[in-house]
Parts: structure tokens; sequence; C-alpha cells
């Protein structure tokens, strides 16, 4: 059915706009100057019934740092459809538009539902882990030595300071989203109706000997008594630190907090560090669950704006059924100084289709894990697994929001 118009949003539909995703994701919808600044009509398509925007999805421009590199990634968000036009179409008019339209090789999401965009060719690349840890049976390692020196910062010199340690750990981990100083300012709003019951925001931050800050992080507490004493939770909302003593030190701090029983953390990779840190790691208690989800919608460029973990030569053969310009084979080859990726009429080594290029592509998923079910074809043997070592990366992807 397409009883409705997909069209690109105007500069003053900010409001209908939010108050359509709003409806659709069960909040209300509050507009404020940073949401309007930050809103980008024409990286937003809306679907329309006459004058009534009735589907929306936004593209935000933004960074992302993927295996060696940091490219940008359009960040896709803000999708929702009027429930009384549901299953009609409409999502599937609007991701179809928008894919073909984005000038980014990559787009990325937070899935609501992880059914929801895998016919869109998103393939889940990173897995989000969600700690909760309870202090009394997760001890921290015994080291009291905490070099350097841990301070209180305020929003103004946050919004200073932070850039450039998040800058540094995009180096370090693929997954990373970039933020603009006006995303800054929203990422550090803290309007007490947000707050879940919990503190103010609390930003502390790690300086090394020369008084150079080399991590910080984002947390809140909540008191609580119970009739045995004191169980204080702290939430960790963020926590960066690109330097090792930062991170240690960052943590041995939030894991011993006065008169707290539970800390949570929403954003530790699958191979966080913290667990190194605490005598008991099995009672870490994890939820993992798809965090980022990745789109290939330019092959060849995609391809070719991220590093390899060894050298490789390997023909692909993709299918994308929504990007023509996708399907087809195309060789890689990256010989540790150089990526190339081009068209090609020679035989492929592997077939996969575009979801599980975008799963593989930040390092997280190994291409091989697709072959038992068929999403990945080995032609020639042993491509498999050289493309496996290549496409992996030694540290695991993560994203530090949900936007
Ligand atoms: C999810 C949502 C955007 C789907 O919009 P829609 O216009 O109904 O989607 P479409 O009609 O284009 O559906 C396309 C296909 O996806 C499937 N689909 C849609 N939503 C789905 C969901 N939540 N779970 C599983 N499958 C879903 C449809 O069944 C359809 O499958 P088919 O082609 O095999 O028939 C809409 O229902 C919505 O706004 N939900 C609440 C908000 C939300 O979750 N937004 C996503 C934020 S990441």
């Amino acid at each position: 059915m397409t009883d409705f118009d997909v069209r690109v949003a105007q500069a003053d539909e900010y409001e209908p706009v939010g108050r359509v995703f709003g409806e659709a994701m069960m909040f209300e919808s509050t507009a404020d100057d940073l949401g309007r600044q930050l809103f980008e009509p024409e990286r937003t398509l809306v679907a329309t019934d006459g004058a009534e925007i009735i589907g929306t999805t936004k593209a935000l421009t933004r960074d992302l740092s993927v295996p060696g590199a940091v490219v940008d990634a359009a960040h896709v968000t803000g999708v929702g459809v009027r429930a009384t036009y549901r299953r009609r179409g409409v999502l599937s008019q609007l991701m179809g538009r928008q894919l073909r339209e984005v000038p980014e090789a990559i787009a990325v999401l937070w899935a609501s539902e992880p059914a929801i965009y895998g016919r869109f060719g998103y393939g889940a690349a990173a897995w989000g882990t969600n700690y909760e840890i309870d202090l009394r049976r997760v001890g921290p390692t015994n080291d009291r030595i905490r070099p350097g020196a841990l301070g209180v910062l305020t929003v103004d010199e946050a919004l200073k300071e932070l850039p450039t340690v998040l800058r540094r750990a995009q180096e370090q981990r693929p997954g990373v989203s970039g933020r603009s100083d006006l995303r800054w300012q929203k990422h550090l709003e803290d309007k007490p109706d947000d707050r879940g019951g919990r503190t103010a925001r609390q930003i502390l931050v790690h300086r090394d000997e020369a008084g150079t800050i080399n991590g910080y992080a984002l947390w809140r507490g909540k008191m609580n008594w119970v009739p045995t004493g004191p169980a204080n939770e702290v939430l960790v909302e963020e926590l960066v630190a690109p330097d090792a003593t930062a991170y240690r030190v960052l943590w041995q701090h939030l894991l011993t907090m006065d008169l707290t029983a539970k800390v949570g953390y929403g954003y530790a990779a699958v191979d966080e560090p913290l667990q190194q840190l605490v005598s008991t790691p099995t009672a870490l208690e994890r939820r993992v669950g798809e965090s980022l989800w990745l789109r290939v919608t330019d092959v060849p460029r995609a391809l070719q704006q991220r590093q390899y973990a060894v050298p490789v030569d390997v023909v692909l053969d993709v299918t994308d059924d929504l990007i023509e310009a996708n399907t087809g084979r195309f060789r890689l080859t990256a010989d540790g100084s150089s990526v190339r990726c081009e068209r090609t009429d020679d035989p492929a080594d592997l077939s996969l289709s575009i979801a599980v290029l975008g799963a593989a592509y930040l390092g997280g998923r190994p291409l091989a894990e697709f072959a038992p079910t068929g999403r990945v074809t080995e032609h020639t043997p042993g491509t498999l697994a050289r493309a496996t070592a290549a496409f992996g990366w030694p540290t695991a992807p993560v994203s530090l929001e949900v936007f």
C-alpha cells in the first residue's frame, strides 16, 4: 500500500518530528533549544499522509571509530511510525530511501528490537554488556597504590577537557561515536527530571603526574538503607580512560565508595578490562545484548576506509537487495600499508550478504561465525580463515551511548 509520501523534513518540523517519534516509543517528547540546534532537517525523512507526519527517521552527522580509523557514519535514530499506520510499509519506504541517500559509506543504529533491521541489511556489529556489580561478592584487587590524582569537574570545565579524552578512546576501540561541541552539551545536560531518583551527575576525572586529564567517569549515586544498614547504589553512566593507570584508579574509586552495595554500568565491552581488576570476575553479573547495528551502504568505500589485522587478498561476492551498486564481486587487498577494494570479474572466494558484512565490519564478529548457518559460503578453501583473521581486531567494539 502506498497511500503515503516520503519527503525530506522542513526546518520548522523539529517539534512534530519529535512528537511522532515520542508517540511511537511511548515517551513524552519535549522540545528544547539544544535539541532544536541539533535537529538536521535535511537529514531527516518524514512519511506523510496529506499534511500529517506519520513516520520519521533521522541520520545524524557524526563520526565513529572503526578498525584503525575514525570515519563518518550516518547515526540513524528517531525511527518511529504512528501506531495507526503500522505494518503498511512506512518504515520500509523510509529505510530504503535513507540508505540509498546517505553520503556516508556506513550507517549505524541501536535497535529497539533486534527483529527489525536485519531485513534492511543491518548486522549486529557490537555486543554491549550490562554489569550489575554486587560489591559484597566482587572485591576489587588489593591495589592501594593510586598514582596521579582524582578530581571533580564542573560541566563548563568538562566541556573543555573531555572531548580530547574521548577522541583518544576512539583511537583504541572501534564502535565509539564522536561528539561535536553541541552534542557534548546535550550529553552533559543534567535535568532533575531525568535523574531517576539519583543524585546530580558527578564528573570524576583522573590526572597524571603532569596534571593532564587521562580518564573520566560520569556517575550518579542513590541512597538506599535496608534493615541491615546502608546499601547505596552507584550508577556509572560512562567511563572513558585511554590510559591504563587512569582506568584502574577510576574503577578502584568507584568500586570502593562508602555505604555502597551495588555498582551498575551499562556500556561495558565484551572484553572489558574491569574483569581483570576484581578478585572474582565471575561474580560480575553480566547481561549481554546487541548494541550497535551496522549497515554498509557503499561496499568498496567502506572496506577501503578501515584497516585489517593481517594482510589479505580475497574476492567477496556480496548480495544486497536494497542497494544495487553493492551487489557483485569485489576484490579486497590489504598489505599492511595500503587497502584497496574494487569491483572484479574474478571468481569469488567467499559469498555473503550485506548484513553479514555489516556484522563483521567493526571486527567484533568473526566472519567464520556465519559459515555454519550458510550465511557465509567459502568457495576457495582457506580463504574463510584468512579473511576472518583480517577482519578481526585486537579490541572488541563497544558503543558508549544509545543515540
Ligand atoms: C518498528 C516500526 C518503526 C515499524 O514500522 P512499520 O511501518 O510498521 O514497518 P513496515 O510496515 O515497513 O514493516 C516492514 C517489515 O518489518 C516487520 N516489522 C516491523 N516492525 C517490527 C517489529 N517491531 N518486530 C519485528 N518485525 C517488525 C514487518 O512485519 C514487516 O515485515 P514483512 O515485510 O515481512 O511483512 C514501528 O512499528 C514503530 O514505530 N514501533 C515503535 C517504535 C520503535 O520501536 N521504533 C524503532 C526504534 S529503533
